[in-house]
C-alpha cells in the first residue's frame, strides 16, 4: 500500500482537544512533513463547512486531520483533494455497504443510505500558485447510537445501518491506506478521480432537491468542472453554482415547504 508521498505516517492520538484541523495546521505552517496524523477521541469545537460545527459524542467515532504537501498541485486544483478524500472514505465504506448505498453529496459529504455518514474539511496552505500544504480533517460517524435530531443533512452511523460495532484503530488503518492510495492517484491517474467521483455523485442526473436563492425545486445535476463548481439543471438552464449558492436536500425530506 502506497504511504505518504513525501514523508512518514505518524499518528498522534490525543484523548480530547478543540479541533484537529486547527492542531494539524499548527503543524503544517511549523513545517511538518506530509504523512503527520491528528487523531482524538472527542473535539469540543470540532470545524465544518462553512464555519458550522462539528460535534460528535466522545470515543465513538473518527475524528482525524492530515497534513498533506501537495505542491504538485496548482491553487486551482484544491478540489481534486476534496475528491481524494471523499473516495478514501466511500473506498473505506465499501468494505461494509454495497456500493449503491454510498453515494458522496457534492462537494464531499458522504452518504449511506441517503444519510450523512461523514463529513470532510479541506483547508489549504498556498505559496505563489501552488498549494504548499494542506490538512484535510474526516469526521466519520462509527459507533455513535444517535444524534441530535437539528442536524442539517440527517445523519447516520455504521453502528446505526449495519447494527454492530466497529474497532477505530482497524477503521483508521484502512481509511488511511486508501487515503494514500487515492492521493497517489492525483500524480499518476488523475482522471480516475474525476471518472470515480462523477459514479458515486448523489443526485447525477436525477432530479434533486435544491434550494437556490431562497427558492426551493428540483434540479438536475450534471456534473461537477475543475474548481468544483456543481453544474445542475435548473429551472430550465444549465447552471454552474458555488458551494454558497445551493444547498442540497436529502432524497426523502419534508417538502412541505417547498
Ligand atoms: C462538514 O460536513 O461540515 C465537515 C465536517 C468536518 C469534521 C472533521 S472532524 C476532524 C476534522 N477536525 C475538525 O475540526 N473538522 C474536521
Amino acid at each position: 500500500m502506497p504511504g505518504p508521498l513525501n514523508g512518514v505516517e505518524i499518528i498522534e492520538f490525543l484523548p480530547e482537544l478543540d479541533s484537529t484541523n486547527r492542531l494539524a495546521k499548527e503543524y503544517m505552517r511549523a513545517g511538518q512533513v506530509e504523512g503527520k496524523v491528528v487523531q482524538t477521541g472527542y473535539q469540543y469545537q470540532g470545524r465544518g463547512q462553512q464555519g458550522t460545527t462539528w460535534l460528535v459524542e466522545r470515543d465513538q467515532n473518527l475524528t482525524f486531520s492530515v497534513v498533506l504537501r501537495p505542491s504538485f498541485l496548482a491553487s486551482t486544483d484544491l478540489f481534486q483533494l476534496n475528491q481524494v478524500a471523499a473516495l478514501a472514505v466511500s473506498d473505506t465504506l465499501a468494505a461494509y455497504f454495497p456500493v449503491n448505498e454510498i453515494r458522496i453529496k457534492w462537494p464531499n459529504d458522504i452518504l449511506v443510505r441517503g444519510k450523512k455518514i461523514c463529513g470532510i474539511l479541506i483547508e489549504t496552505q498556498l505559496e505563489g500558485s501552488r498549494l504548499s500544504g494542506a490538512v484535510a480533517g474526516i469526521g466519520l460517524n462509527v459507533n455513535q447510537a444517535g444524534f441530535p435530531d437539528n442536524l442539517r443533512f440527517p445523519p447516520t452511523s455504521m453502528k446505526i445501518a449495519l447494527g454492530d460495532t466497529f474497532d477505530l484503530h482497524i477503521l483508521l488503518r484502512i481509511l488511511l491506506d486508501n487515503l494514500w492510495a487515492r492521493y497517489a492517484q492525483l500524480s499518476f491517474h488523475r482522471e480516475k478521480i474525476q471518472k470515480d467521483y462523477l459514479a458515486l455523485l448523489y443526485g447525477l442526473h436525477m432530479p434533486v432537491w435544491a434550494e437556490v436563492a431562497g427558492k426551493k425545486g428540483l434540479g438536475v445535476i450534471r456534473g461537477v468542472d475543475h474548481y468544483g463548481r456543481l453544474r445542475m439543471d435548473w429551472q430550465g438552464a444549465a447552471c454552474t453554482f458555488d458551494l454558497k449558492e445551493v444547498r442540497l436536500f436529502p432524497p426523502i425530506h419534508d417538502t412541505s415547504s417547498i
